[in-house]
């Protein structure tokens, strides 16, 4: 039995300890937001938190996370109350197909939390999520309206 926090609730779960975080949030828990793209850690579609921190879950062995707090896009914000990024999303029209913007929103939220003023560089260094879609300028363009939003309001990027 693997116990852990998701999305602000407790969670138990029995699963082998190998199986990757990914598996189980998306064929175990239904949680499908985070995405299945290469699964080799390369392309940033599961990124989920860890602790805060951004993680690309589909190599994650579930027992990794016990007793720790892990955040997906579902638990970033609500329709109701979103998240800086989300809304930065939305404004900036930023999603094509949409599939690799989960991950990508997870890796953004986790960055600004350190870096609350990036510059073209940091964004280029830190975010390497792949987006087969090309929407860069429009991602590039969505992190300094959210960095620029959270920064305005006093908030921190949680
Ligand atoms: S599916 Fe995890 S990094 Fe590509
Ligand atoms: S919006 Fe299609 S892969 Fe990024």
């Amino acid at each position: 039995m693997i116990t852990f926090i998701l999305n602000g609730a407790p969670v138990a779960i029995e699963a082998p300890d190998d199986m990757p975080l990914l598996w189980v949030l998306r064929d175990r828990l239904g949680l499908t937001g985070t995405k299945f793209g290469c699964g080799l850690a390369l392309c940033g579609a599961c990124t989920v938190h860890i602790d805060g921190l951004a993680t690309r879950c589909c190599v994650l062995p579930i027992a990794a996370v016990a007793g720790k707090s892990v955040t997906t896009i579902e638990g970033l914000g609500n329709e109701a109350n979103l998240h800086a990024v989300q809304q930065a999303w939305i404004d900036e029209q930023v999603p094509q197909c949409g599939y690799c913007q989960p991950g990508m929103i997870m890796a953004v939220a986790s960055f600004l939390r350190t870096n609350p003023e990036p510059d073209d560089s940091a964004i280029n260094a830190a975010i390497t999520n792949i987006c087969r879609c090309g929407t860069y300028p429009r991602i590039r363009k969505a992190i300094h309206r959210a960095a620029a939003a959270v920064r305005s309001s006093g908030a921190s990027p949680a």
